[in-house]
């Protein structure tokens, strides 16, 4: 029993989209556990409907044993600024009928940001997990969400000491910063023996270490067909005939739509779920992605990533782990490709606290913020 309050306090934990759902798994691991052991803290889990078809959503709730959300805000797809006010005005109206105690958002989707705004105005204190990561790209939304939703954040849980030093470059005092390790790193640990093979495995005769993956939904490198149709050209040539199972975004589909056609080796697919992506990943000879979070899971795995954009927020996967920033143009992408065959890619180590327990660590600074009486009401800087 925690001393100094007798009542419950409830949680808002806030998920919309594909990368928030491995981040939040393991929180509600956390907060079950400290429930079942007499913990007084409660959740609401809002999903608010920015992904919300099953190989984008209701996979990932089944697969990673996450409950049916308490709310759906249904708000679906837009464009940037629909969808972000179409969050806020649901989620706002959801608190001003029933409020509570904190809003836990995670990542940096229009999601994390839309319902820290809401909250924050409504005076309900705001916590950011993966806060502080910064990418210096502001013609990404997500470096826009991370900035604005650091902004007005109460308490920021972190990956890395780059992001605690972010925060603190941006004034934010050290007794607000909990560097908890990795939620997402929680999820893939948590689930690694229960990774498996896709339908597809034989049919497209894989063979482990002997193809690769690729992912690309980022604008910059699909949304112009030219550009899109150049860079898997050079991917096809670099990967020398070995299959590349490519598994496809929505918004990458429409693209590949209009290009009417891929280089042989390259397999399209689906969006896989969670269990069966990871599966082809841990068995990869590389993965090349656009995507942060997959930078993350390759470096845990061990993997070779190859980065298809200019930057990372994520500076340790290249630091510490096997990710390299080879950016989008295709005479680079055919070089690294090199590289790697030649067996000249870097090893790569695991960065600090990525040890599969920061959902733990999250729920034990909650429990001290909301019921030990460190300031709820924490002033701003
Ligand atoms: C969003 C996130 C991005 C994250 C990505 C992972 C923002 C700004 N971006 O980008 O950080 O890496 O998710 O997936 O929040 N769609 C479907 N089915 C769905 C969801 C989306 O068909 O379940 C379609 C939408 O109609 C839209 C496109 O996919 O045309 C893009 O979806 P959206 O959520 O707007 O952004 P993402 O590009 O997925």
């Amino acid at each position: 029993m925690l001393r100094g309050s007798a009542t419950v306090k409830l949680i808002d934990i806030i998920a919309g989209a594909r990368p928030n759902f491995m981040k939040i798994a393991p929180i509600i691991r956390a907060l079950e556990a400290r429930k079942a052991a007499g913990g007084l803290l409660r959740y609401r889990l809002v999903h608010t409907g920015q992904h919300y078809d099953a190989r984008m959503s209701g996979n990932f709730f089944e697969q990673l044993e996450i409950p049916e959300p308490d709310v759906n805000l249904e708000v679906g797809s837009g464009t940037q600024a629909e969808q972000t006010a179409a969050i806020m005005t649901r989620y706002e109206r959801l608190l001003m009928e029933a409020r509570s105690d904190l809003c836990l958002v995670v990542g940096d989707v229009n999601s994390t940001m839309a319902c820290a705004i809401s909250a924050r105005k409504l005076c309900v204190p705001v916590a950011h997990v993966e806060a502080g990561i910064r990418s210096g790209d502001w013609t990404m939304p997500e470096e826009i969400n991370r900035v604005l939703t650091d902004a007005i954040t109460n308490w920021f849980f972190t990956t890395s000491e780059e992001a605690n030093q972010n925060l603190r470059r941006a004034g934010v005092g050290d007794e607000r910063i909990f560097f908890v390790g990795n939620t997402m790193i929680d999820t893939l640990l948590v689930n690694l023996p229960r990774l498996r093979a896709p339908a597809f495995w034989d049919e497209l005769q894989l063979q482990a270490g002997e193809y690769f993956v690729v992912t690309l939904h980022r604008p910059a490198n699909v949304d112009e067909c030219d550009g899109f149709a150049r860079l898997l050209a050079a991917v096809a040539s670099g990967t020398r005939g070995l299959p590349v199972v490519f598994p496809v975004h929505p918004r990458t589909a429409k693209s590949l739509r209009e290009l009417g056609g891929v280089p042989e080796s390259i397999r399209l697919v689906d969006a896989q779920p969670y269990l069966e992506f990871n599966w082809l990943v841990k068995h990869a000879k590389a993965v090349i992605t656009d995507s942060g979070g997959i930078t993350e899971e390759t470096t845990v795995l061990g993997v070779p990533c190859l980065t298809l954009r200019e930057s990372t927020e994520r500076p340790e996967t290249v630091t510490v782990g096997t990710n390299e920033l080879v950016g989008s143009d295709p005479a680079a992408v055919g070089n690294a490709l090199d590289r790697l065959f030649a067996d000249k890619w870097k090893r790569g180590g695991i960065p600090d606290r990525w040890d599969g327990r920061a959902g733990e660590r999250i729920v034990g600074e909650l429990e001290q913020l909301l019921f030990q009486g460190r300031n709820v009401a924490a002033k701003l800087g």
